[in-house]
C-alpha cells in the first residue's frame, strides 16, 4: 500500500515534539541519520508510561501471560529458521538519474507518455552509449523535457554533446517503473534484505555473521521449552515481550512511522491445535458473530482466540485514549496472508498521513515452533496429559477422524517447507499418532504492536490548537496535548501562585515532595501563572495545582467558607477549575491517572 507524503497538520506535530523535547532527530548537531529518532524528555516518560501500560496490561493483570528479556542478537540460525534470512525483504529501485532510492511497491501509480531511448552518440567525438533509457511526462506535455532529461542520463556516460537515438513514445497506466519526482527511469525491482548484519567477534569472516534482531517474536519461540518449564504454565498460555527491533527499511518516513530502529511489544499465545480442543471439549466452539467473545473458555480454537486478541487489544487502546472511532480493523485477504497464517487482522490508525498500520493480530498456526524444531532438532512440542485421557476414551471412528485432520495439516506444513513426500508423510504420521498420545505442537495467536507508531498516534490523536485573539487584536495560537491521564508524561504540576509569596512558594513545594514517589509530578514558579498553565497545556499535563492565598486564609465565600489548606485543581481540557483539600491531592490524583 502506498503511504501518502507528510501534511501540514504533520508538520505541526514534529515541530511542537521538537520545541517541547518529544522527539528529536537522532545526530542532528552531524546533520542526522535517516530512520533514527531520540525521544527527549516528555517523549521518554510518554513511551515509558506506554510500555509500563502495556506490560502490566499483557502479563501482570493476567494468569496465564509471562515475560521474557532476550537479547538483541541471537544466533543466525534463529534468522534462517524463521525464514527471515531468505526472504524478509522489500523491492528496491533506484533512479537511473540521481542514484535515489526507493521501494518499488510504494511508488505512486503514474501515467502518461512515456519517452524511450535506445542509446545516444557524442556528435563531437562519435563515441556510442547503446544503454536504453526512458522518461515519462504527464500527458500534453511536450517531448523536449523527456529529451533533456535523456540528454542528462547520457551526459553522465561520458557523452558531452549528445544526440538521442531512437526515440519512440509509448502510453503508460499505472505504472511504478518511473521516478515520480522526475519522471526518469528506475532500474529494475530487486530484494533488498531488511536485516542489519553484523560480525560477532573478532575476526569479521563470513562465518561470524549474526543479526540485529527484525522482530522480538523468535527469541520468544527459541525460549519457548525454557518459559514453559519454568514457569509451570500449561497451554493455552502467552509469553510477551517488548524492546528493540531493527530493519533496514529501503525509504523510511513519516517521521517515526518506519524507522530503522524501532520498539516492539510482540505477545505470542500459545494455544491446543483444535484436534486436540475437540478431543477435550467435544467439539470447537463457534466463533461469535461479531465484537468480544467474553472470558477465554476451554472450548475455544483458534478462531475464537484470534477474535479475543482482535477485541483486547482495540479495548487497550481506547484504554489509553485512542477513540474506537480512529481505529479501523483490516482483515488481510487469503491472497495477501502469508503462507503460514491463517488470519491476521490489522489495527489502524487513522494517521494525518493516511490510515496505517498500529498493529498486525496473526494467527500463525504451529509454523514457528516447528520451524525451530526442524531446524534445531530439539523437541517443541508439549504433552498434555488431559488430552491423552480424552482421546483414549473416543469413539474409534472419532480418533481416526481427529488424526486425519491433525495428519492433512502437518503433511501440508512439512511439503510447503521442502520435505520430501515420503519422509514428510512418516513425520506427520508420527505426529498424528503423538496427538493420540496427548503431544501436539502449541498453534500461536501473535498480537505484534510497535510502540513508536503507537507513540505517534497518542501525539496525532492529542494534538489541538486554538487561536486567541485579545482586546487589542492581537492573535496567539495556543496548543494543547489532550493525552489520557494515563500516558500524560507529567501528571500533576504543583505551581505556587506567585512566586515571591515565601509561604505559597514552600507549601507548593512541600506538595511537589510529597506527589513525585508517586508519579511523574512536576514544580514550575517561573512566570505569570497563565504562562505556566499554557506550558503545561502543550506538554500535556492533564491536572495543575495550584497553592493560592486562599490555601492560607481559608475559603473565601461559598458552603466552605473558612475552610484552610486546600488547592485548586485545574482541568487541562477544558480550565475548570475545583478546589479540594490539600489531603486528598494525592487520592484524588491516583484515582485518575494510573
Ligand atoms: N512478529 C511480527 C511482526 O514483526 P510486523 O507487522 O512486521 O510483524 C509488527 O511488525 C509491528 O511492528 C507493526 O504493526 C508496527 O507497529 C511495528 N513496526 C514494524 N516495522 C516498523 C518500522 N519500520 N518502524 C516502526 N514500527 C514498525
Amino acid at each position: 500500500m502506498a503511504e501518502p507524503k507528510e501534511n501540514v497538520l504533520m508538520e505541526k506535530i514534529t515541530s511542537l515534539c521538537k520545541r517541547r523535547g518529544f522527539i528529536f532527530q537522532s545526530s542532528e548537531i552531524y546533520g542526522g541519520i535517516q530512520g533514527f529518532w531520540d525521544y527527549g524528555p516528555l517523549g521518554a516518560e510518554l513511551k515509558r508510561n506506554v510500555k509500563e501500560l502495556w506490560w502490566s496490561t499483557m502479563t501482570r493483570m493476567r494468569d496465564d501471560v509471562v515475560g521474557l528479556e532476550a537479547t538483541i542478537i541471537m544466533h543466525p540460525a534463529i534468522w534462517r529458521a524463521s525464514g527471515h534470512v531468505d526472504t524478509f525483504s522489500d523491492p528496491m529501485c533506484d533512479c537511473l538519474l540521481t542514484k535515489k532510492r526507493f521501494r518499488a511497491d510504494q511508488i505512486e501509480l503514474q501515467s502518461g507518455n512515456a519517452y524511450h531511448y535506445n542509446g545516444a552518440k557524442d556528435t563531437v567525438s562519435g563515441k556510442e552509449v547503446s544503454e536504453p533509457y526512458a522518461v515519462l511526462l504527464a500527458a500534453g506535455k511536450p517531448p523536449e523535457s523527456a529529451r533533456k532529461t535523456a540528454a542528462q542520463f547520457y551526459a553522465q556516460r561520458g557523452l558531452q554533446s549528445v544526440e538521442l537515438l531512437g526515440e519512440r513514445m509509448e502510453k503508460v497506466e499505472g505504472s511504478q517503473r518511473f521516478n515520480p519526482e522526475n519522471g526518469s527511469l528506475l532500474t529494475p525491482p530487486v530484494p533488498f534484505n531488511l536485516m542489519f548484519k553484523t560480525y560477532v567477534g573478532p575476526t569479521a569472516t563470513e562465518a561470524d555473521v549474526a543479526y540485529l534482531r527484525p522482530e522480538t517474536a523468535q527469541a520468544i519461540f527459541a525460549q519457548f521449552k525454557n518459559v514453559h518449564e519454568t514457569s509451570r504454565q500449561k497451554v493455552p498460555f502467552g509469553v510477551a515481550q517488548m524492546g528493540k527491533a531493527f530493519r533496514n527499511e529501503v525509504t523510511p518516513r513519516n517521521y517515526t512511522f518506519r524507522s530503522r530502529e524501532f520498539e516492539q511489544m510482540e505477545l505470542e499465545f500459545f494455544i491446543k491445535p483444535d484436534e486436540a480442543v475437540e478431543a477435550v471439549s467435544g467439539a470447537v466452539a463457534t466463533p461469535a458473530s461479531k465484537g468480544h467473545p467474553g472470558e477465554p473458555q476451554p472450548n475455544w480454537g483458534w478462531q475464537l482466540w484470534h477474535q479475543y486478541w482482535v477485541e483486547e487489544r482495540i479495548k487497550f487502546y481506547e484504554g489509553i485514549g485512542l477513540p474506537r472511532a480512529t481505529l479501523e480493523e483490516y482483515w488481510q485477504k487469503p491472497e495477501e496472508l502469508a503462507h503460514y497464517a491463517r488470519a491476521c487482522v490489522d489495527i489502524l490508525f487513522k494517521f494525518p498521513f493516511g490510515t496505517q498500520e498500529l498493529e498486525g493480530i496473526a494467527a500463525r498456526s504451529d509454523f514457528d515452533l516447528s520451524q525451530h524444531e526442524r531446524c534445531s532438532g530439539k523437541a517443541m512440542g508439549v504433552f498434555d496429559e488431559e488430552l491423552r485421557t480424552a482421546f483414549g476414551k473416543l469413539p474409534p471412528e472419532k480418533q481416526t477422524e481427529l488424526k486425519d485432520r491433525y495428519y492433512a495439516a502437518r503433511l501440508k506444513y512439512l511439503t510447503k517447507m521442502g520435505v520430501p513426500l515420503d519422509k514428510a508423510g512418516a513425520e506427520a504420521q508420527e505426529d498424528a499418532d503423538g496427538l493420540a498420545k496427548g503431544q501436539y505442537i502449541p498453534h500461536v495467536i501473535e498480537p505484534s504492536a510497535g510502540v513508536d507508531r503507537l507513540i505517534l498516534a497518542l501525539l496525532a490523536n492529542a494534538y489541538s490548537e486554538t487561536t486567541k485573539t485579545d482586546d487589542k487584536g492581537k492573535s496567539e495560537t495556543l496548543y494543547v496535548m489532550k493525552f489520557h491521564p494515563r500516558v500524560a508524561p507529567i501528571k500533576v504540576a504543583v505551581l505556587p501562585l506567585l512566586k515571591n509569596k515565601p509561604e505559597l512558594a514552600t507549601k507548593a513545594r512541600a506538595i511537589f515532595e510529597s506527589l513525585r514517589g508517586h508519579m511523574m509530578a512536576f514544580h514550575d514558579e517561573a512566570g505569570s501563572i497563565g504562562k505556566r498553565y499554557a506550558r503545561q497545556d502543550e506538554a500535556g499535563t492533564p491536572f495543575c495545582v495550584t497553592v493560592d492565598f486562599e490555601t492560607f486564609e481559608g475559603i473565601k465565600d461559598g458552603p466552605q467558607a473558612g475552610v484552610k489548606d486546600t488547592v485548586t485543581i485545574r482541568h487541562r481540557d477544558d480550565g475548570k477549575q475545583e478546589r479540594i483539600a490539600a489531603s486528598e491531592l494525592l487520592p484524588w490524583l491516583l484515582a485518575r491517572v494510573r
